[in-house]
């Protein structure tokens, strides 16, 4: 079993993610978050709020010294005005290039099907002679070594290095919009060549009707992000907030994408969460500021535990940048079926505002009453955009958890989680079902359950108990025994070393509310 298929069985079998509609066969691209799950992600997501917006008290030393800076949240709606997607070009090019096999009826994104060749060793260049045979293989470009592309066509490719004497792989970029290429390209699990659909354009966003008519004057379309949310209402937060340039607004929530081929468990899902901030400040400050949101987002993950080994910053390319996008920067993680991005910081310039002016008719600047120059007063603010996904990064921190060691001879699988984000921060358990330890251990559940999320185990062999809470992540567990009937102190262990230290029972609340805040 490969690490990724344990994490999504262990998730499954503990409640953290179930396949959206089991019963009625799933839903591809869909999950719900199980009863640990959901506290797991609403951790994650509370952490990013608090860090970020409700609890945010940064500075930054812009023009010398430390400049605070304001940031607010809002909470837009799904449906919107379906203009705001014509404005912010999604209408247009928020689409993804698709092809079908016709021979096994799968669907790709044409930019994740890596096409490789066969080419004669003496070729002097990589051109692909009449003989050469070509290989579709999913994956993400880059991401998946030659060996493992070559791997499932073992056959064919001895068969075809008899006919080809010695030959090498070749990647062959944009196979599938050459008609010639496509016609020698055999797609995966498909037996001929040549049966791979020209590239077509996909629009991602989920459509639907607003109101009783069902035409084209009612589509709407479920967000694709909640960042326009957050530009549409830039005006009406500049006018009620009393904030100040530079200042930034963060919304959490929901954003709905068709993805042509959702996979990796929920790290490409067709409903997803967003953790998006729109970071407003002048157009001159912008680069100072895209740096410094790049290294806060990226510093957000180590502080929450994730390893920063597996843990990487890469700026893009000048050719990679999108047409408004003056820099961005992916923070990618180490995920056990290859590096991918869990957050984009980007610097989108004034793009949206200027956008959402121009097909609004509303005046979107900025009033910088305290420029002294008439001239300069009114202006668009340029955005660094920290853009977050909620189930990625819970899917990261989990798979950054999951961790199997041996204590006593036995191997365990345990969850190390931040203990911000450990679903269950305390488990109690009476040692024995009578003498008073239940009522005694109940009494400590009820106490420590007022201040956070706490679960109370009396069932089967206290060394079962503890694995229990293990696989759940949760860091600590206090167990009542014979000595706290005398002398009312009880067993504290750690999760992670497996430690146990005997403490005042009245003392549990305190200690654990300290732990937790370190
Ligand atoms: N407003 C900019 C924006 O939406 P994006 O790179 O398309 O940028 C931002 O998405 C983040 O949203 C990603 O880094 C990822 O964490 C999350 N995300 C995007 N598509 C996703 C999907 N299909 N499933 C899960 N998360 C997704």
């Amino acid at each position: 079993m490969s690490v990724m298929d344990k994490i999504v069985s262990l998730a499954k079998r503990r409640g953290f993610i179930f396949p959206s509609s089991e019963i009625y066969g799933g839903l591809s691209g869909c999950w719900d978050y199980g009863p640990l799950g959901v506290e797991l992600k609403r951790n994650v997501k509370d952490a990013w709020w608090q860090d970020m917006v409700s609890r945010h008290d940064e500075t930054m030393a812009i023009d010398g010294g430390p400049s605070a800076f304001s940031m607010t949240g809002i909470d837009s709606s799904i449906l919107m005005n379906p203009r705001i997607w014509q404005a912010s070009g999604h209408v247009d090019g928020f689409s993804d290039p698709m092809v079908d096999c016709r021979e096994t009826r799968n669907r790709y994104r044409a930019d994740q099907l890596v096409v490789f060749g066969l080419v004669k060793e003496n070729t002097a260049d990589n051109s692909i002679g009449d003989t050469a045979m070509l290989f579709a293989a999913p994956g993400e470009l880059g991401a998946t070594p030659e060996e493992e592309l070559i791997a499932p066509h073992k056959k064919r490719v001895s068969k075809a290095s008899k006919a080809l004497g010695n030959f090498r792989v070749v990647q062959i970029p944009d196979a599938l919009s050459d008609a010639n290429l496509r016609a020698r390209t055999l797609a995966p699990k498909a037996s001929e060549p040549g049966t791979l659909t020209e590239p077509r354009a996909f629009n991602l966003m989920f459509e639907t009707h607003v109101g009783a008519l069902k035409d084209s004057s009612s589509t709407a379309y479920l967000r694709p992000e909640t960042a326009q949310g957050i530009f549409v209402n830039f005006k009406n937060v500049c006018d009620t907030a009393r904030v100040r340039l530079p200042f930034g607004i963060g919304q959490l929530g929901k954003a709905f994408r068709n993805e042509i081929n959702p996979r990796n468990f929920t790290f490409r899902s067709r409903e997803f969460e967003q953790m998006e901030i729109e970071f407003f400040c002048k157009p001159e400050e912008a680069g100072r500021w895209y740096k410094y949101w790049r290294d806060r987002r990226y510093n957000w993950y180590v502080g929450l535990g994730l390893n920063k080994a597996k843990l990487h910053l890469r700026e893009h390319e000048t050719d990679e940048l999108a047409h408004y996008a003056a820099s961005c920067a992916d923070v990618e993680y180490e995920f056990p079926f290859g590096k991918s991005e869990l957050e984009g910081i980007a610097n989108r310039t004034d793009f949206d505002l200027r956008q959402h002016m121009e097909h609004s008719g509303k005046d979107l600047r900025y009033l910088d009453d305290l420029e002294p120059d008439k001239e300069k007063r009114r202006f668009l603010p340029h955005v660094i955009e920290p853009s977050a996904g909620a189930d990625r990064a819970t899917l990261a921190f989990l798979c950054d958890a999951y961790t199997e060691d041996k204590v006593g001879g036995e191997t365990r699988t345990v969850l190390k989680l931040h203990p911000r984000l450990a679903p269950i921060k305390a488990a109690i358990f009476p040692l024995i079902k009578k003498e008073g330890m239940p009522e005694k251990a109940l009494a400590i559940y009820r106490d420590l359950r007022r201040q956070f999320a706490a679960s109370y185990d009396e069932k089967g062999a206290i060394g079962r108990r503890y694995r229990r809470q293990d696989e759940a992540g949760t860091p600590f567990c206090i167990t009542i025994d014979g000595d706290t009937m005398t002398n009312d102190t009880v067993t504290l262990r750690e999760r992670d070393t497996c430690e146990q230290i005997r403490l005042p029972a009245d003392g549990i609340l305190a200690y654990i509310t300290e732990r937790l805040n370190e």
